[in-house]
Formats: structure tokens, C-alpha cells, sequence
């Protein structure tokens, strides 16, 4: 393993050999090593080197009045380039500006008046270091973190894909209804004004809308002709089916995909099922899938009936705003057709 770099920076060379022997004698040799530097200009060299090896230098130790850049610029110089390095300056006299500049633009860690108090010198060694791998194992901590809840939330989205096409392989092969369906919810609900990542978790959960029809037997779902009224109240209830296999859960888009199983077929009016809200009432996602819903089952081919044209399905939709879907969401179905009908075409049965 490459040993980390403890970088002095001072004019005086008598003080950068002082300090190098003193910090040899009293910092761990097995994990770093100590370079000096006799003006700023040197140590941005070192610092490049190192960066080129793949060293780290955890500390750095700069004199404040050096010829050339002074060592707080030297420190804010570095802090943009480096921003974990712990930094800490020596000053000479008590130079306010260069300790205030230091603090404000390098997030200077300490500085050191000279002449300094070997124990106190050392002491603030110790904590600097120890300050870096604490920000290091935080760092670590923290990646570790996300990268779990990156994969917690890509499970869970497959889980949700893996489920919905299950749901739907009963009676579509290819699942395109599903993607066909959830890609016309996510249009239209940016165009309806709903923010990116709120339409991405609409697009989400719309896959599992009809994810109740697990429940619903054969000769009902694949039934060719018309339903009687006793087998159509129990295709309804794949809405609360849907629903209750979802069910209560923390995870936005859970919560989403269970209003999308139970809401998208109410109807603006209160005629839907299966709880007959109407207006507002109804849930954004159920508002959207409703019409996302109407307009991929018009136009394919179901087992009650053949495929419609666009034209007569886009005015189905249009006859039936303020009706079966709210007025605002038919307008902005329209606006966003031409993104619909291309989504229509790469996803075709
Ligand atoms: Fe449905
Ligand atoms: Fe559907």
C-alpha cells in the first residue's frame, strides 16, 4: 500500500528540516511519509506528483509569509483542488488576514504561531489526521449507504416490473400494454405540469394499475364476447385486488401503484368504480392512468374487440372530457399525442 504524504511547506530551511525530524520520530512511518517544500510553488509540483502516483496527502502544514504565494493562498489553492486535505498554517506573527482568508476559502483546520510548544504541535498532528480518516470513513459510510439504497430501489422497481408483467401475461404475451401504458402516464403528467421526479415515480407505479387481474378468473378475463353483468362486477374488482396484493408500505412508489390499482378506472363524473369519486377526488395518478388506460386499450386488439383507429379513440377521449376524464388531463392528452402515438409505434404488439 502507498504510504500517505504529510506535505510542510516553509521558506526556512532549518524549520522545514526541524519539523520533517520531528514528525519522523512521532507519526506512524508504516502509513506515511513526510515531504517538504521551500515555496508554494514547490508543494502545488508536489501535490501534482502525488495526485499522478494516486498518493493522498491527508495534511498539509504551510507557512504563512513566504516569498512568492503567500500560504494561505497556497491553502486556498489547494482546498479547490482538494477539498478533504486537513489543512493547518504557521504563523509568524499574528497575521489576521491570512488566517481569516484561510478559514473562509480553504477551511483551514487550525494554524500554529511559532514559535510552537512541541506537545501542542504535535497534538494538533494527531487530531488532523485523525479528523481525515474520521471525514474518510464517513465518506466510505455514506457510499456504502447509497449505493444499498440504489440497489434496495432498483429491486424494488423490478420486483414491481416483474410483478405487473405476471399480471399481465394472462392475456397479453408481449407486455407492451404495461410499458405502452406507463410511458403515456409519464408524457402526459409532465406536460399536466408534475415535477420530473414525481413523473418518474407516476411512471413506476402506473405499472402495476392492473396488477388485480391476477385475481380474476380466466373464462372472465380472456372472454371474447360481451360480459354479463355478474362476471363484470367481478372484473371489477381488480381494482381493490390490485390494491390489496400492494397493499400499505412506506415507498412512494408503492404508495403511488396502490392509488393507480384502485383509482384508475373512477371516472371524472363519479360513474367509475370502484369507489365512484369524482372531480379532484380521484388521485393525479388515477386522473392520468385513466386516460393512458382508455387510449392503449382502444387502440389494440382485445378479446372482446379489434383494434381502433387513432382518430376515432382520440375523439372517444375528447367526447368524454368532463365525463369519464378531467378536462385539464384531456387537453394536455392531445398536446402530447405526437409523443404518444411514437411511443405507440416502438411498442407495438
Ligand atoms: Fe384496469
Ligand atoms: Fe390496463
Amino acid at each position: 500500500m502507498k504510504k500517505c504524504v504529510i506535505l510542510c511547506v516553509d521558506d526556512e530551511k532549518d524549520i522545514l528540516d526541524s519539523l520533517r525530524y520531528f514528525l519522523i520520530s512521532k507519526i506512524d512511518a508504516g502509513a506515511y511519509r513526510i515531504e517538504i517544500a521551500e515555496s508554494a510553488e514547490e508543494a502545488l509540483e508536489i501535490y501534482e506528483e502525488c495526485k499522478q502516483s494516486g498518493i493522498s496527502i491527508p495534511l498539509i502544514i504551510a507557512d504563512y509569509i513566504m516569498p512568492g504565494t503567500k500560504g494561505d493562498e497556497l491553502l486556498v489553492n489547494l482546498h479547490k483542488k482538494d477539498p478533504k486535505m486537513v489543512k493547518v498554517l504557521l504563523t509568524g506573527q499574528a497575521t489576521l488576514d491570512g488566517v481569516k482568508n484561510a478559514y473562509e476559502n480553504a477551511s483551514l483546520y487550525r494554524y500554529i504561531e511559532k514559535p510552537w510548544e512541541k506537545s501542542d504541535f504535535l497534538l494538533t498532528v494527531q487530531e488532523a489526521l485523525k479528523s481525515y480518516i474520521a471525514g474518510r470513513k464517513l465518506e466510505e459510510m455514506l457510499t456504502e449507504k447509497e449505493s444499498l439504497l440504489k440497489e434496495v430501489t432498483l429491486t424494488r422497481l423490478e420486483v414491481i416490473r416483474r410483478l405487473s408483467r405476471a399480471a399481465e401475461y394472462r392475456d397479453s404475451d408481449t407486455g407492451y400494454h404495461i410499458i405502452r401504458m406507463s410511458n403515456y402516464c409519464r408524457s402526459i403528467a409532465l406536460a399536466y405540469g408534475v415535477e420530473e421526479n414525481e413523473a418518474e415515480i407516476l411512471f413506476n407505479a402506473a405499472h402495476m394499475h392492473d396488477v388485480g387481474k391476477i385475481g380474476i378468473p380466466d373464462n372472465i378475463l380472456l372472454k371474447p364476447g360481451k360480459l354479463t353483468d355478474e362476471e363484470r362486477r367481478i372484473m371489477e374488482k381488480h381494482c381493490e385486488i390490485g390494491a390489496d396484493i400492494i397493499s400499505e408500505h412506506p415507498s412512494k412508489i408503492l404508495q403511488q401503484a396502490r392509488l393507480a390499482a384502485i383509482s384508475h378506472h373512477e371516472k371524472w363524473d363519479g360513474t367509475g368504480y370502484p369507489n365512484k369519486l369524482s372531480g379532484m377526488d380521484i388521485p393525479l395518478i388515477g386522473r392520468v392512468a385513466a386516460i393512458a388506460d382508455v387510449f392503449d386499450a382502444l387502440t389494440h386488439k382485445r378479446p372482446y374487440k379489434e383494434a381502433w383507429e387513432v382518430e376515432k379513440s382520440v375523439n372517444l377521449i375528447k367526447n368524454n372530457s368532463g365525463k369519464h376524464f378531467e378536462p385539464k388531463m384531456v387537453t394536455t392528452f392531445l398536446k402530447v399525442l405526437p409523443e404518444i402515438l411514437i411511443v405507440k409505434e416502438c411498442y407495438n404488439d
